[in-house]
């Protein structure tokens, strides 16, 4: 039975929601713990709704063929949420977008033998499960920390003309920004802790929005976009650059590929990540080509939905993105310099550049001895 919309699926990449400050070591990433905050929820569960209404109203254009709508059937849906780094932000941001992708209904009940009918906790609650990513045990979400060639690649970039060049036009800025900084470091390497503080501060300190000159938070993230950019591709696919979504490309495939034979009930993939993704994303797919905007750090609650539909010539991948909250609406992106491209295409194009397991990835990073590399050794 095929409907107008021929939707067989959708690969969905979602970042978390606002969270309080993070502070990562500008040479290899590694985190401090931060925490979501309820903002962070309502983003995420607004992002949930406007899936919902994307993808599981049949009265959508973009409606996916044959998924169940209400009382969801889990066998249908494969979550994912990176457990690392920013402690539980990830993993509690995808519980907000499940709330409202599937929100409570009283049709989640069941009656029993004795005539009485029960609904779920909290007017029919749906538990969607999810599975939590654990760095030491799934290199898979969170592939740029603790990985030396990574760490030599971004002391490269550092080390470039580029990063010099721009180091110097942002030196100005933040000079007059200091005094905003507390004691934060103002070496252009901290760029993204300096714009995440000013960011943080701006969203939830009174006093210092107030006091900070109301476009020094759109020039951090300028300045921020570029060096993030900058640690998060590669000028060729297959480089350390580009590790954050690398090892992310077998997931994606595996749950492309499923939709598209119906070789098993999987209609939606949701994997629940950092910032840090997109980024190799919009450099592997050439996305960044066509939309140089999007090249930087997205939104809290943006999305990347990758959609297949059924075509003559075999299945076809597009490429969709919100940017946050704000943003009202999926926009679309180029994949390859082009609007879409069939599945098979899709993969020959990235799977060079894919790191298909944890021994792939320790050989790729020159790490021996932590996340599960020692047995290789
Ligand atoms: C239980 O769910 C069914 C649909 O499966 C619905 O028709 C019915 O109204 C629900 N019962 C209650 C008590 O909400
Ligand atoms: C039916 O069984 C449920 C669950 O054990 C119980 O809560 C409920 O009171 C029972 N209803 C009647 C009418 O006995
Ligand atoms: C900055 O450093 C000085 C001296 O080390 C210290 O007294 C002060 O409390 C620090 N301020 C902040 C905001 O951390
Ligand atoms: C800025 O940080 C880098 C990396 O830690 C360091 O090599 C460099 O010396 C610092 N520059 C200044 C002016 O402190
Ligand atoms: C809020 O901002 C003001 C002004 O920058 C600063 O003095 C204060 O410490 C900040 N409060 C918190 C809780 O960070
Ligand atoms: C990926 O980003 C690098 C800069 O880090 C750039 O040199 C390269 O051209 C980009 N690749 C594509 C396909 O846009
Ligand atoms: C969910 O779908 C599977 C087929 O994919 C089916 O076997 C199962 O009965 C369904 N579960 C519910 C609760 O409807
Ligand atoms: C994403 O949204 C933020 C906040 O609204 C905005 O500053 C930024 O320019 C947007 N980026 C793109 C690529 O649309
Ligand atoms: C990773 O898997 C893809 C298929 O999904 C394959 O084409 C590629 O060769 C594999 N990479 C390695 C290094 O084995
Ligand atoms: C891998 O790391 C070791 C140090 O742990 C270093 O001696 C070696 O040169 C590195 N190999 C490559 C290919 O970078």
């Amino acid at each position: 039975m095929v409907s107008a919309s021929g939707l067989l699926g959708v690969v969905l990449l979602a970042r978390h929601g606002d969270r309080l400050e993070f502070f990562q070591d500008p040479l290899t990433y590694n985190p401090a713990l931060t925490f979501l905050t309820p903002l962070g929820s309502v983003q995420e569960q607004q992002l949930g709704s406007f899936l919902r209404s994307t993808y599981l109203d049949p009265a959508s254009p973009t409606f996916i063929e044959g998924i169940i709508t209400d009382v969801a059937n889990i066998t249908q849906l494969e979550v994912r949420a990176d457990a690392a780094g920013e402690g539980s932000v990830i993993l509690n941001s995808v519980q907000g977008l499940l709330q409202g992708l599937f929100p409570p209904t009283k049709d989640n009940n069941i009656t029993l033998a004795n005539g009485t009918t029960v609904v779920a906790p909290l007017g029919g609650y749906q538990y969607i499960p999810v599975e939590s990513v654990e760095p030491n045990l799934d290199i898979s979400l969170n592939s740029f920390t603790s990985c030396p060639n990574f760490d030599k690649h971004i002391l490269e970039f550092y080390n470039s003309a580029p990063f010099l060049k721009e180091a110097q036009v942002a030196a100005p800025f933040l000079q007059e920004l200091q005094p905003f900084l507390g004691n934060r470091s103002t070496n252009f390497t901290n760029m993204f802790n300096i714009f995440d503080f000013v960011n943080v501060q701006s969203i939830h300190n009174a006093t210092f929005l107030k006091s900070i000159p109301p476009n020094f938070p759109k020039q951090a993230y300028a300045f921020a976009n570029f060096h993030e950019n900058g640690v998060f591709t590669d000028a060729v696919s297959n480089g350390i650059g580009n590790i954050a979504m690398r090892t992310i490309l077998p997931s994606v495939f595996s749950a492309l590929q499923q939709m598209a034979t119906g070789s098993g009930p999987l209609k939606l993939f949701l994997s629940e990540i950092s910032y840090k993704p997109f980024i190799s994303l919009f450099n592997l797919t050439g996305a960044a080509v066509a939309d140089p905007g999007i090249a930087g750090i997205v939104d809290y609650a943006s999305v990347v939905a990758l959609e297949l539909r059924a075509g003559a010539g075999g299945p076809t991948v597009s490429m969709r993105f919100k940017n946050g909250t704000t943003d009202g609406a999926l926009h679309d992106l180029q994949l390859f310099g082009a609007d879409s491209v069939t599945l098979d295409q899709f993969v020959a194009a990235l799977a060079p550049s894919a790191v298909n397991s944890t021994q792939e990835w320790c050989t790729a990073c020159n790490q021996t001895s932590l996340r599960g590399c020692a047995v290789f050794q």
